[in-house]
């Protein structure tokens, strides 16, 4: 929808971001004039925008139609003068110069109506100089766009120091018409939101490299697979342009010494001109063309301390809010949607823990002694008050109460969107007793229908095991077989109640899984063990069977043969041989294993809640029945799923190419 104020848009200069602004303002429906130092370069932005169209039209976004329709809203001109004359809005994107802007605001000034808005969507130059060519400063702001600016869905909303509040909303509202997702900076900072933060990110990443701590390669992995950004940091390097990066990176640093932090490699790479992708070789060789992708194993970040790689970016983020130029919500909403993470800066924050931050800050700081690493008061104030992130139920965001309930032989602990239920018998390798698995029993009662709990984790206390097994002196004695069989029945049970808990539960193994605590793990939608993991059905060596659902859950990960081989010999396999066999989903190095249980556990809450509960019943139950009864479950389902808020709330989201967010609704 266009906004109302604003019906014709002049935008200067038509290259690489200037023919794609001017595409999305003639697709929502304005007028645009688009202006370029000759014919031959607007006709090729005409062309460039045309083929845009198409695109969008082969996929079905937009109609045929409506490619000529919105070419029909695009005309050209050579002046500025003449372009602006009608215009309600200037959006000017000539090369980045400051005296080329100025020349063109000033211009633009002389000759566009009074109450027209002039704006720039400069990178790194400010705002207000470019303002000071005009006189009316007020009406000046900056509308940075992301490239393309046809897909990206993020634009900053710059303020000078001297435009109006009533201009900012305008062009606020103009970009919301768009169908784009504005934040508002409320000060004229080199970089603004994003590439502050961007440029903070890869600072410690830059130094680390030089320093030999770590390579390119393992940091990259690190960011990539296990804090899920789109691409590792000096991937991503190249694939801008390792010139752009140190251009920019220069003209911003120049201007503040918070973003002062020298890059050896860059400069290098630099002047060496290998300028990543483009020219076959950065920081990465691209031998199979400059679209092949880098070459970044999985495994190889294992041994990298995420925090200390996101640390100077999470300081840069608490400077940015505590100094009030974005909230909260802003500068979370733009590192996801401008820079495709999969979380806020603040919620890695908050899932680092802030005192783990302050730490790493103080680490770097006093090896490189640059202003960006000096921990920001607010991060330090947050540690004084305990506000340590989900830890604590409180950082940057509030985790509602997190509460531990101590039973006799288990732990409860909330920590929304997670629930842990620690077996607790650490002295007696949590095996397991009748009590243990009433307690188990009541906690999922307790976390059956808590909205805040999204998912819940097994683990057992202390550090060896998870749990050894059923408690054999529970055997003991002389009792009729009808007992034992009713006993055996209320341990299955309580074990199978986890299968029919309606979220997802992973079993987080480090140590001994034998027994019942393989068939605890078992009935757990997934297993993460650490690498010195023992997993095992040892019954047969005391002359029983397994009781707990050993007989009948092993089966469906192993394999008949599998499965009798381990019930049968009652040998125990190291945690590689049970992910080799399908028995767990994960192995994991001991160091990494909270971490790694824990943002598998993040990736599971952010999940639609009810989909998921669908999801796994109709796995679990599904495989139970004649497979017509469980597709008719499976159809049953699904229909239920489409009729919810989250799946709407989903297909919005892929549309608009953003991160869903799902509420259980
Ligand atoms: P570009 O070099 O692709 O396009 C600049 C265009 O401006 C050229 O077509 C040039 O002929 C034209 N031009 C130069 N002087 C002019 C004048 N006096 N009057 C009219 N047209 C003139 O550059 P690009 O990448 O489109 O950048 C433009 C602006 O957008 C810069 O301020 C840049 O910082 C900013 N920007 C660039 C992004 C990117 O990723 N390329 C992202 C966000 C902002």
């Amino acid at each position: 929808m266009m906004s109302t104020q604003i019906k014709r848009v002049a935008v200067i200069g038509s290259g690489m971001m200037g023919h794609g602004i001017a595409e999305v303002s003639a697709l929502a429906g304005y007028e645009v004039v688009m202006v370029d130092i000759s014919q031959d370069i607007l006709n090729k932005a005409l062309e460039r925008i045309k083929w845009s169209l198409d695109k969008l039209a082969e996929r079905g976004t937009i109609s045929k139609e409506k490619v000529g329709e919105v070419m029909g809203r695009i005309k050209t001109s050579l002046s500025v003068a003449e372009a602006v004359k009608n215009a309600d809005l200037m959006i000017e994107a000539v090369t980045e110069d400051i005296d080329r802007k100025k020349q063109v605001f000033s211009e633009a000034d002389a000759n566009a109506p009074p109450h027209a808005i002039l704006a720039t969507n400069t990178s790194s130059l400010p705002i207000t100089e470019i303002a000071s060519a005009t006189k009316r400063p007020e009406r000046v702001v900056g509308i940075h766009f992301f490239n393309p600016p046809v897909l990206m869905p993020l634009v900053e909303i710059i303020k000078g120091a001297q435009t109006s509040d009533e201009v900012a909303k305008r062009a606020y509202d103009f970009v919301k018409s768009l169908g784009k997702e504005p934040i508002m900076v409320n000060k004229d900072v080199p970089g603004f939101v994003v590439n502050r933060i961007l440029v903070a990110l890869n600072s410690a990443a830059c130094l680390l490299v030089a320093n030999n701590i770590y390579s390119v390669v393992e940091i990259d992995s690190a960011v990539k697979y296990r804090a899920g950004l789109p691409m590792g940091i000096f991937e991503l390097q190249d694939f801008t342009g390792i010139d752009v990066g140190y251009l920019v990176g220069f003209a911003v640093a120049v201007r503040d010494p918070m973003l002062r932090v020298p890059c050896p490699l860059i400069e290098e790479l630099y002047k060496k001109g290998w300028l990543g992708q483009k020219s076959g070789r950065g920081f990465y060789e691209y031998k199979g063309g400059p679209y092949e992708r880098a070459n970044i194993p999985r495994e190889a970040g294992e041994k990298v301390d995420l925090v200390l790689i996101f640390a100077p970016a999470i300081n840069m983020a608490a400077w940015l809010l505590r100094e009030g130029i974005a909230s909260r919500e802003d500068i979370d909403k733009g590192v996801k949607m401008g820079l495709g993470w999969p979380k806020g800066v603040f919620e890695y924050a908050d899932e680092f823990g802030i005192d783990k931050v302050v730490e790493a800050l103080n680490q770097l700081y006093s090896k490189y002694n640059y202003d960006l690493f000096k921990p920001d008061p607010l991060l330090t104030q947050m540690v004084q008050e305990g506000k340590l992130g989900q830890k604590s139920g409180k950082g940057f965001y509030d985790y509602g109460a997190t509460g531990v309930t101590e039973f006799k032989e288990i732990i409860l602990k909330r920590e929304p969107p997670l629930a842990w239920i620690i077996l607790n018998r650490p002295h007696r390798l949590n095996t397991l007793t009748l009590t243990m698995l009433d307690e188990v029993s009541k906690a999922l009662d307790m976390l059956w229908d808590d909205k805040e709990i999204r998912v819940v984790i097994i683990r057992g206390a202390g550090d060896r095991a998870f749990s050894a097994g059923a408690d054999v002196t529970s055997f003991q004695g002389p009792l009729h077989t009808y007992y034992f069989f009713i006993y055996n029945r209320k341990f299955q049970e309580a074990v199978s109640k986890i299968e029919r808990f309606p979220k997802p539960v992973i079993a987080a193994i480090d140590g001994y899984a034998l027994g019942g605590g393989l068939e605890i793990a078992m009935a757990c939608d997934f297993r993460i063990a650490t690498e010195r993991s023992e997993l095992g059905q040892p019954e047969i060596n005391l002359g029983i069977i397994p009781g707990a659902g050993g007989t009948q859950r092993l089966i469906r990960y192993v394999g008949l043969g599998r499965a009798k081989e381990l019930i049968m010999l009652g040998d125990r396999i190291k945690a590689d041989e049970a992910y080799r066999i399908g028995l767990v989903n994960r192995v994991v190095p001991k160091e990494k294993f909270e971490d790694e249980v824990r943002s598998f556990a993040l990736r599971l809450a952010q999940g639609p809640p009810i989909a998921l509960t669908y999801a796994k019943y109709a796995v679990n139950f599904g495989t139970q029945v004649p497979v017509d009864i469980g597709l008719m479950l499976e159809a049953a389902f699904f229909s239920m799923a489409v009729n919810t808020k989250d799946a709407q709330e989903g297909v919005m989201a892929f549309a608009m190419r953003r991160r869903p967010e799902f509420k259980g609704e």
